[in-house]
């Protein structure tokens, strides 16, 4: 395999604020999510507003090799055709999952509880990222896994001929251990039960219902208890995907920061298990207004309009974490250009991301003159206007190199990154939208070097 050639790119303050209307790409999670269940199901899957990212891509990629007809017939609608619960088919080769946590670890969801051998690898990021919080409780289902050192791809699955249902406590809030988990009990007879201690993110959930599935939600402390009645018939339903609202962070970043923007952004998702970033914001004096509040297929969405506006640092309790695990590195630029200073806690998840999130986020800043401290698990950022000037160190990170683009936009003297190519796992044309809403026909402020 050959890495993909890196793409420097330069950011810096556009000569016109950020205005119009703007949709963002679809959201990864559902995006997975739909393209499983549909493989899992009977019938055929009819899905628009797909994320045509490289992570779901992958996603695809795997679930046609175990047999599932997967046809893309415009942008972002997609077909799925699946062969139900305990259906899928051994691949004939290995299962190359990209930059791919989520689908890594919720393909091994699947994998565990079929009669199948497969292997599985991924890029150098997720080569390095931990897999035994899946594996582990996936083997009392009867699975059996081969990995590297501490359980890290490539690794060798050997799915259970007939699998146990599993009962669990999620030790970390991870909607990603949490769904594998969910997805193995769909071949399970009986009842999965899993207990997470903090509430992640119910797509899983959701999508299980809309498919015919019976899951049931207790609420037990900060956390919740699910429980699967096994081997469903799951139907083939349509899904439509909204818009992704970690992808929508980066826009409404940009127009927070820029004076004089005002940006609609149409069409978001507002799980209130993902929008503890807008929740933030507010706190930190930010005006986001929801217009147009609607449901689509199961999960609430709406416009977001962002103004500029001047913010203020606050403290961010451990307990927002889960609800907006990926929206830290942006949330510390943004932090960054507040006044006064804000106190991240509880990051400790950030560590084992598509790079250390927590110390690549305080490099991003510290290299470009922010003051910046971590303690323990919180990062602690030092408003007052980000000086700029240096090239940020991506990791392989597609929200890093968002962030940091997003930065130079507020800077004084622009900010480079070394590679911007991994943004495509998660949002392409990200850099072309950016430059596009910048008003009154300016200047590209995103620039190849
Ligand atoms: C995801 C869950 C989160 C998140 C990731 C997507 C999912 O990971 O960071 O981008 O789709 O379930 P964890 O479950 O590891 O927190």
């Amino acid at each position: 395999m050959q890495d993909p050639p890196q793409r420097p790119l330069l950011s810096r303050r556009p000569s016109a604020p950020l205005a119009g209307s703007i949709c963002v790409p679809g959201d990864k999670s559902i995006s997975h999510r739909a393209l499983m269940f549909g493989a899992l199901a009977v019938g055929e899957t009819a899905i628009s507003g797909l994320l045509e990212g490289e992570d779901v891509l992958r996603t695809a990629a795997a679930m046609r090799a175990l047999g599932a007809e997967v046809v893309q017939d415009g942008p972002g609608a997609w077909r799925v055709a699946g062969r139900g619960v305990g259906g899928l088919v051994e691949p004939a080769d290995v299962l190359d999952m990209g930059n791919s946590g989520t689908a890594a670890r919720l393909l091994c969801g699947i994998l565990a509880s079929l009669p199948i051998f497969a292997v599985m690898t991924g890029d150098a990021s997720l080569r390095r990222r931990p897999m035994r919080r899946v594996t582990e409780p996936l083997a009392m289902c009867g699975a059996r896994f081969a990995g590297r050192e501490g359980g890290r791809l490539p690794l060798a699955i050997e799915g259970a001929g007939e699998a146990l249902p599993l009962e669990y406590r999620v030790p970390v809030p991870s909607a990603q251990v949490k769904s594998a988990l969910l997805l193995c009990g769909l071949n399970a007879p009986g009842i999965t039960r899993i207990e997470e201690p903090e509430a992640t993110r119910d797509h899983s959930e959701n999508m299980l219902r809309h498919f015919g599935a019976v899951v049931r939600v207790e609420a037990a402390g900060a956390g919740r208890v699910i429980e699967l009645d096994g081997q469903p018939e799951l139907r083939a339903a349509d899904v439509v995907v909204p818009g992704d609202p970690s992808s929508a962070a980066f826009p409404l970043a940009a127009a927070l920061l820029v004076p004089g923007s005002r940006l609609r952004i149409a069409g978001v998702g507002l799980n209130p298990l993902r929008t503890g970033l807008f929740a933030t914001l507010r706190e930190m004096g930010a005006v986001l207004a929801v217009e147009n509040a609607r449901t689509e297929g199961g999960e609430p969405v709406g416009d977001i309009v962002v103004e500029y506006v001047a913010l203020r640092g606050i403290e961010v309790p451990a307990e927002r974490a889960p609800s907006m695990i990926d929206e830290y590195p942006i949330l510390a630029v943004v932090a960054a250009c507040a006044v006064g200073t804000t106190r991240m806690r509880g990051l400790k998840e950030l560590r084992v991301k598509e790079s250390d999130r927590l110390s690549a986020t305080a490099a991003m800043l510290a290299g470009n003159g922010v003051r910046v401290t971590i303690e323990g698990d919180d990062l602690i950022v030092e408003g007052g206007g980000i000086p700029g000037g240096g090239r940020v160190a991506t990791h392989m990170d597609h929200r890093l190199a968002m962030s940091a683009l997003v930065m130079g936009l507020a800077s004084r003297d622009g900010v480079g990154v070394d590679d911007a190519s991994f943004i495509d796992t998660s949002f392409p044309g990200f850099v072309g939208l950016i430059n596009d809403a910048i008003g009154n026909g300016g200047a590209p402020a995103l620039v190849a070097g």
